[in-house]
């Protein structure tokens, strides 16, 4: 079974509070987003595998780390995961970046397809798929489905708020992907928004509604 760790850094608690906060303006929760969203890359990075190489420093020659393992991949869900990719790309500036566009049907909550495009490597890449909202679970299943289809193999799933329903779907769905949120809430409401949540992660972004 995937595993879920809640990213519990101060930092990202007070700021997710302002996000949260419906009082919060379209500026100020895009720019929130993005600086939780390196502060959680900062935190989902801690366990790369890193290689010794030798470096020539002013002073001597000296043994020190760099990067090893495979490639990076980031994949938001359209559209409210670009919210969170350009402050992973300022942590992780190489990684490659898919997408893949999902909505979901406002009567059923299913999500449905409209876009998928993957870096070309995908068997060679580690990929961290990224939403803020994992609610019922159905768009995280369905994107990370995608990507499997088309080869990928070591993934994991990154939002900000989760509902405990959306984290036992994807649980079911895909046991080999680990779950990483800054806050695991309570439940879904009768229209499958998140509660306590922060409302509509897509339209808060980008100023609709
Ligand atoms: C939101 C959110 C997730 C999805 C989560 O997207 O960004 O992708 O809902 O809900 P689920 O876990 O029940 O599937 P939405 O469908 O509102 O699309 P948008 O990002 O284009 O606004
Ligand atoms: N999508 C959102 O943007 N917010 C929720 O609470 C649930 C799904």
């Amino acid at each position: 079974m995937g595993k879920v760790y809640v990213f519990d850094h101060p930092l990202i608690q007070h700021k997710l509070t302002y996000i949260r906060d419906k009082s919060t303006g379209t500026k100020e929760f895009r720019e929130l987003v993005d600086e939780v969203a390196s502060l959680m890359a900062f935190e989902i990075t801690r366990d790369l595998p890193l290689q010794e190489v030798n470096v020539e420093t002013p002073v001597c020659e000296a043994t020190s780390k760099v990067l090893a393992g495979k490639k990076l991949g980031i994949v938001p869900i359209l559209r409210a995961g670009l919210g969170m990719t350009e402050g992973i790309l300022k942590l992780i500036p190489a990684a490659k970046v898919g997408h893949v566009g999902l909505y979901r049907d406002p009567e059923t909550l299913k999500p449905i397809e409209y876009y998928v495009k993957l870096p070309r490597d995908v068997e060679e890449r580690d990929f961290i798929v990224v939403d803020p909202m994992l609610a019922t679970g159905g768009s995280a299943v369905e994107a990370i489905n995608s990507l499997k289809k088309r080869g990928a193999t070591s993934i994991r799933f990154m939002c900000l708020v989760a509902a405990p329903e959306g984290v036992e779907v994807m649980q079911e769905a895909h046991p080999d992907v680990d779950i990483y949120i800054a806050a695991l809430d309570e439940k879904l409401n009768d229209h499958g928004y998140i509660v306590p949540g922060l409302g509509d992660a897509g339209d808060r972004l980008y100023g609709t509604k």
